[in-house]
């Protein structure tokens, strides 16, 4: 019998992207994801371990070849139990561009909207071109209202932290 040629054997592509939620082993990519970006606030370790164990519904992370390349972290807001905030966003820069936070964003709000979750927020600085892109698209490609209003002022913050607009999209 011929032997079978190994590029037969059906594998999962180099370039799948799989999305899940994150587990507490998780919180150490996270991490390092988000100091990687060098335009995140970088929490402390603890804080994204915490959040893998505690928030794990309402954030998602994503995989390549076994590897987190991504991850959103979010809340249900308690005062508001319809909204999901979105805390941050980050995707690794040899990844970046292929719709992969996008998919993410996307992939959140489906696995929520059974919750009744339809609505999101989210805060941006306004010097973040590719955060305010990201979720503009997010609110064509969901045919979804976007607004934006301003929430933190660099006086709120103790550090000359810049302001902070929130955007509301549904
Ligand atoms: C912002 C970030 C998460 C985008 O990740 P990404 O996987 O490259 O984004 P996507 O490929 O899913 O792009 C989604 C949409 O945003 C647009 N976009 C993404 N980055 C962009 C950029 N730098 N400039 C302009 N548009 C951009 C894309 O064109 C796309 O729109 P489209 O669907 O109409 O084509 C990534 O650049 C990143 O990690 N940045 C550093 C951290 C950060 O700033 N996070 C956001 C604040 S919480």
């Amino acid at each position: 019998m011929r032997p079978v040629q190994e590029s037969a054997i059906p594998t999962t592509a180099p370039d799948a992207v799989l999305f899940r939620s994150p587990q507490i082993a998780d919180g150490v990519r996270l991490w390092e994801i988000a100091a990687n970006t060098e335009v995140l606030d970088l929490n402390s370790s603890y804080a994204y371990l915490l959040w893998c164990r505690d928030f794990s519904r309402s954030s998602i992370v994503a995989v390549v070849d076994e590897r987190i390349v991504g991850f959103v972290t979010g809340f249900i807001r308690p005062e508001s139990p319809e909204t999901l905030f979105v805390w941050q966003v980050a995707v690794d820069a040899d990844q970046r561009g292929k719709g992969i936070a996008g998919r993410m964003l996307s992939s959140l709000l489906d696995r929520l909207a059974p919750d009744g979750i339809e609505r999101l927020e989210t805060t941006i600085s306004p010097d973040n071109e590719a955060s305010i892109a990201l979720f503009t698209a997010l609110a064509r490609h969901r045919g979804m209202a976007i607004a934006k209003d301003e929430l933190f002022s660099p006086n709120d913050f103790p550090d000359g932290h810049e302001a902070e607009d929130l955007y509301t999209i549904g």
